[in-house]
This record gives structure tokens, C-alpha cells and sequence, in this order.
């Protein structure tokens, strides 16, 4: 049973929340092929719709008609974002910048999950947020007239810079985010497409304000988390597997170069220009792999990647020392906690630490069940290692991939025919 053979991954799901949202602002028709429709687009979807915009079904040859910067209408009921904290964080921006109360809510992880980095610098601006309990969902945000902020997240984070960008675009004020380290860029990257004065450099964004946007005119291409779990089968499994048109914009390719660096034989073919991204034709083949350690400015850009790397180091029998990683606490699970619980249920020598973890790979067959508490990633991080000959793995909630990638486990399956 050797991996062989080619697989198109679902279009990039951060670059189809953000087209949605910045095609619903424009003034005009935005044309977007390639938009990822997975349950947690369909979240900014749905969200968008309550909202006033007439988003159609998210197929192939999608299109929008904008309202405009501030053309949204009051939500008539509270805007359920399911499981996505894209969806949440990044219309906060926006609906601060409205002049009308809107209350979000989720299911049981998104709730777990802060929101106060985003409420604070929004509430800097000029927006009144009010929580429920604690840090997370349910959280009404009463929006209106903005100020312009120079704002310091000090963390990495892509949804708490898009949310101030956002709020910056739609106020129609001055904003400026300083990073400790450089997040995913895609806010800024199709803002500037579109004729944006956008400003940056290795750690920090400033936007000017426009008086309205373009449409947009793109492709989404695509997603580099959705292509790392086949590039991490081909490396462990045996076979040789090519993944076309994928995103490798350097704020999402941590994975490649990680496992580059450890003795990966992946290459990056037929590189292009696309949608102000770039892509390429990812080839991923057999390898042996060395111990590794990943911190620092490497872990933005592989954050979502870091459970399948785990899941790699366990089964290439390495030692993988992660730290600087605590933003894996308050994903969708806590994948530091179900990453080690997991890995120990298949017999490996994990050692869990408060940022990070050290994985020691054992020889001997992976045997077990993964309780995946729902998280997608960690469903698709552990399939790969069930889809290796050898494995005797059961995943407790498989469906849990429909977050980002409902064709997981049809496109895992192709590849093992
Ligand atoms: C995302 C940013 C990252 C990432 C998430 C998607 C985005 O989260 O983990 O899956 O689309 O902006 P943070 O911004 O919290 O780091």
C-alpha cells in the first residue's frame, strides 16, 4: 500500500473568510474562485447573510455584490459562528465599526476561547463590548464612530491584526498593529490588491483610510494546513505525492521548511504568482527525519501544523522539542493537552510542557483510540498516522473535519488505493 499519486487541496479557508468579508464590504460584484466551503466559511457566511449581504451557496464559481464599507444592517438576532474563530475575531473588527448592537455566540469550543485581545483594542477605538461571563462568547458588541489606534498585540496573531485592520477599513480611520512576531499576512496582502494604501514591515501593518473598495477579482489558492497532512503522509508512508497550486506564502510555510530541515525530500515546483500570493506544486517523498527543535518566529508561520508534527516526530521515531507554542492552548481544543493525551494513548513518550512539548517517536506499531474533543486538526493529524500501513488507529469523531476540509477523508483514501 504505497502513497502515490496527486491530490487538490480545498482552497485556503484563512484567504476564503477574509475574500468573503472584504467582497461583502466593496462596493460592486466580487468574483472569487476556489472559496474553501467548509462548515467554518460557511460560519462567516451565514453571519454575513444575517447581516443584510445576499451571499450565495460557496460553489467553485462564486460571486458577491457588496454593500459597501458601512452598508451592513442591524443583525435582527444574535450571529452564531459555530466553531470558527476567524469568523468571530475578524467580524468583530467590522460590526465595531457599525452603528448598531450585535451579540455572537458559538458552540462549546469557540466559547472557551479569549476574546478580550480582540475587545480591548476595539474598545480603544471607540467600540462597547460586553461579555457574558469571563473572556469568551457570548459577547455583544455595541459599534459606532471609531478613533484611529496605534496598537502593540504583543503576541503573533493574524485575527486580533485583522480585527483592528478591519475595524480601521470600515471606521475609515488611521490604524497601526505592532507584532512580536510576523503573523499571517492575508489581510493586508489583498487589501493592498485592491488598491489599499497598506504599509508594512517585519512586525508591523498600518492602513490609511479608503472611501470604498474595489471588488475583488481572485483565486483562492490552496490551503497549506489542508496540504501539510499529504506532505506528512508522503514523508512517512513511502510514496511520492504531488499537491498542485498550493499557498506558500512565507507566513504559512513553517511546516515545509521545518520538515525541510529535518531531512524532508519536499520540493516546491511550477512556483507562481497568484491572487498577490504565491504558489506552487508541492512534492513530497519518503524520508528518514532528524531530532528538531522549533521556537521563536518559526511557530507563527506552522502554528496550526505544530499537532501533525507531533504526530510526525511519534511515528519517524525522532526526538521534537517544541516551545514558545502557549497560543496551542486556546485553539479549538487545547492541543498541547490533547496532542500528549493522544500521543500516549498510542504508546509514545510525550512530555508536556506549558508552551510546547518533547516527543520521543518509539518503535513498535501506533495502536489506539484518538479522542479528537472535536478539533479538526487533531482528527486529520492522527488519520494520517492511522492511513500508514502498520497502524491500528480509530479516530472517535471523524466528521469533525468538515470544519476546514470535508473531502479529508475521501482525498486520504485515494491515495492509499
Ligand atoms: C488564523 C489565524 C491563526 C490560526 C487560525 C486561522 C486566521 O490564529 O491559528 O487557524 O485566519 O487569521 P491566531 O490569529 O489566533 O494566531
Amino acid at each position: 500500500m504505497k502513497a502515490r499519486g496527486v491530490v487538490r487541496v480545498p482552497g485556503d479557508k484563512s484567504i476564503s473568510h477574509r475574500s468573503l468579508i472584504l467582497a461583502a464590504l466593496a462596493t460592486g460584484r466580487s468574483r472569487i474562485a476556489g472559496i474553501l466551503d467548509s462548515a467554518d466559511v460557511n460560519s462567516t457566511a451565514s453571519v454575513l447573510r444575517s447581516l443584510g449581504v445576499a451571499v450565495p451557496d460557496l460553489t467553485s464559481d462564486f460571486s458577491l455584490s457588496g454593500k459597501g464599507l458601512r452598508g451592513l444592517n442591524a443583525p435582527g438576532s444574535p450571529l452564531y459562528c459555530g466553531n470558527s474563530g476567524t469568523t468571530v475575531r475578524l467580524m468583530s473588527g467590522v460590526l465595531a465599526a457599525h452603528p448598531f448592537e450585535s451579540r455572537l455566540e458559538g458552540d462549546a469550543s469557540l466559547s472557551r476561547r479569549p476574546m478580550k485581545r480582540i475587545a480591548e483594542p476595539l474598545t480603544a477605538m471607540g467600540a462597547r463590548f460586553e461579555f457574558a461571563r469571563g473572556d469568551g462568547l457570548p459577547m455583544t458588541i455595541h459599534g459606532g464612530r471609531l478613533a484611529g489606534i496605534t496598537w502593540n498585540t504583543r503576541s503573533a496573531s493574524a485575527q486580533t491584526k485583522s480585527a483592528i485592520l478591519l475595524a480601521g477599513l470600515v471606521g475609515g480611520v488611521q490604524v497601526t498593529v505592532i507584532e512580536s512576531q510576523k503573523s499571517r499576512d492575508h489581510t493586508e496582502r489583498i487589501l493592498t490588491s485592491l488598491g489599499a494604501a497598506v504599509e508594512s514591515d517585519e512586525t508591523s501593518v498600518s492602513l490609511s483610510p479608503v472611501s470604498s473598495l474595489s471588488p475583488l477579482e481572485l483565486t483562492v489558492p490552496g490551503d497549506p494546513s489542508s496540504a501539510a497532512y499529504f506532505i506528512a503522509y508522503a514523508v512517512l508512508g513511502g510514496g511520492e505525492i504531488s499537491i498542485p497550486g498550493v499557498c506558500i506564502n512565507p507566513t504559512r510555510a513553517g511546516f515545509i521548511d521545518t520538515l525541510i530541515e529535518m531531512g524532508g525530500k519536499i520540493e516546491c515546483e511550477d512556483r507562481a504568482a497568484a491572487a498577490g500570493d504565491s504558489v506552487a506544486t508541492i512534492v513530497a517523498r519518503k524520508s528518514s527525519l532528524n531530532d528538531f527543535t522549533v521556537s521563536g518566529s518559526r511557530i507563527p508561520s506552522m502554528i496550526d501544523e505544530l499537532p501533525l508534527l507531533a504526530c510526525v516526530a511519534a511515528h519517524a521515531r525522532i526526538r521534537l522539542e517544541v516551545r514558545g507554542a502557549q497560543e496551542l492552548r486556546v485553539k479549538e481544543s487545547d492541543r498541547i493537552a490533547v496532542v500528549a493525551q493522544n500521543l500516549r494513548a498510542l504508546g509514545v513518550d510525550i512530555e508536556e510542557l506549558n508552551d510546547g512539548f518533547i516527543v520521543r517517536g518509539r518503535s513498535g506499531p501506533l495502536a489506539g483510540r484518538i479522542i479528537t474533543e472535536g478539533d479538526h486538526r487533531i482528527a486529520m493529524s492522527f488519520g494520517v498516522l492511522a492511513a500508514l500501513p502498520g497502524s491500528s488507529i480509530e479516530i472517535d469523531d471523524p466528521a469533525c473535519v468538515s470544519v476546514s476540509y470535508p473531502a479529508f477523508w475521501d482525498d486520504l483514501k485515494s491515495l492509499q488505493r
